[in-house]
């Protein structure tokens, strides 16, 4: 196993919070796989040796940047050029066969098992299926790809500008040609995808094995009360984090992540996003990341036209325990 390992990446020190916190979650589900962090030349000192607690192995790498504005822009993510940093993970010939996850992934059970699958194997991306998302994928480290993916880059470009573009036209018979690639989605449970298909989370939320905090707003974005045990809301779009799960991810950076930043960090300051709030006797809401818009006041005929035209309000009044309490009410 030792020529195995789940690789990720944070070119600054917020996306290494993210990589701490994946890569306690790895541990804390015993993996048998060596854990490496790929870092950016700016990430800090004290932010590194964190790393170096945590990771068997902290590369530094070139940073490497689409510069693809264009392509960005459409995404509305153009800090994301950068993720072409991505690529440098086929460098890590040292090791066999590798998982990358995203510095905004968080492990909930053991995951060796993905080392059984070849590459390039990952999950659908929520956005358009027949593209797989590149926030985990299996893939097999070796210098004559890396270059063939520079050249991909150089050549052809990204449809997204950022490495998931590249991936999905660089391996792009994934869609159609070995099924075994396609990873089962609860390796790669998008908080996007809960909230554009509740009732299949609901069925099935519960085997996922890897949450993938996509989309712009991240967990660090938030703060955290450490006495309430609670994540502060967020002007954000509410659509992106699911509240359970970015309650965990808190959970598991306060309690693990954050003593080991103090050590490291000693009297330099840093930003930790969490703090104690002094009202002891704090009855709020235990996680208040959104609260679901009032439901606008409309007629039933113009819900039932909502309904018809594929705009259900899963959050609010068609909310799957509304459609159940119904049922249940026909029922009896
Ligand atoms: N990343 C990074 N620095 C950045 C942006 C991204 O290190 O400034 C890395 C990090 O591992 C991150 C991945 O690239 O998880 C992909 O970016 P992100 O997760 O923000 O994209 P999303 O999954 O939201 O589309
Ligand atoms: C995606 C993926 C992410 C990737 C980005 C840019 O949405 O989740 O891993 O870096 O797009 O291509
Ligand atoms: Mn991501």
């Amino acid at each position: 196993m030792a020529d195995q390992a789940f690789v990720t990446l944070a070119t600054n020190d917020n996306y290494a919070k993210g990589a701490m916190v994946l890569g306690k979650s790895l541990r804390n589900h015993n993996t048998s796989r060596k854990l490496v962090v790929l870092i950016g030349p700016h990430v800090a000192e004290p932010t590194r040796d964190v790393l170096h607690k945590l990771f068997d192995e902290v590369v530094q790498v070139d940073v490497l940047d689409s510069g693809d504005m264009a392509h960005l822009s459409l995404m509305k993510r153009p800090d994301l050029g950068i993720t072409f940093t991505k690529l440098h993970c086929w460098n890590l010939t040292q090791y066999s066969k590798c998982v990358f996850m995203d510095a905004d992934t968080l492990v909930l059970a053991n995951i060796d098992e993905l080392f059984e699958r070849e590459e390039l194997s990952a999950a659908p991306d929520p956005g358009w299926p027949d593209c797989f998302n590149s926030g985990v994928f299996v893939f097999r480290p070796s210098k004559d790809t890396y270059g063939k993916l520079l050249t991909h880059c150089e050549e052809k470009g990204s449809f997204d500008g950022g490495d998931q573009g590249v991936l999905n036209s660089y391996y792009s018979d994934w869609a159609t040609a070995d099924i075994s690639k396609h990873l089962p989605f609860i390796y790669n449970l998008s908080s996007i995808a809960i909230y554009s298909y509740l009732p299949a989370f609901k069925q099935y939320g519960h085997e996922a094995k890897v949450v993938h905090f996509l989309g712009k707003v991240k967990p660090w974005n938030h703060t955290f009360d450490t006495k309430s045990k609670s994540v502060k809301g967020h002007s954000q779009d509410p659509s992106t984090l699911h509240p359970d799960y970015l309650l965990q991810w808190w959970e598991l950076f306060s309690t693990s992540v954050l003593p080991l930043m103090k050590e490291e960090y000693g009297d330099k300051p840093f930003h930790s996003g969490c703090e104690a709030g002094e009202d002891v006797h704090d009855v709020t809401p235990k996680v208040h990341v959104f609260q679901p818009p009032a439901p606008p006041q409309i007629s039933s005929q113009q819900r039932k036209q909502q309904w018809e035209q594929g705009q259900a309000d899963y959050m609010g009044m068609d909310s799957f325990d509304n459609i159940q309490r119904k049922l249940d009410s026909f029922l009896k």
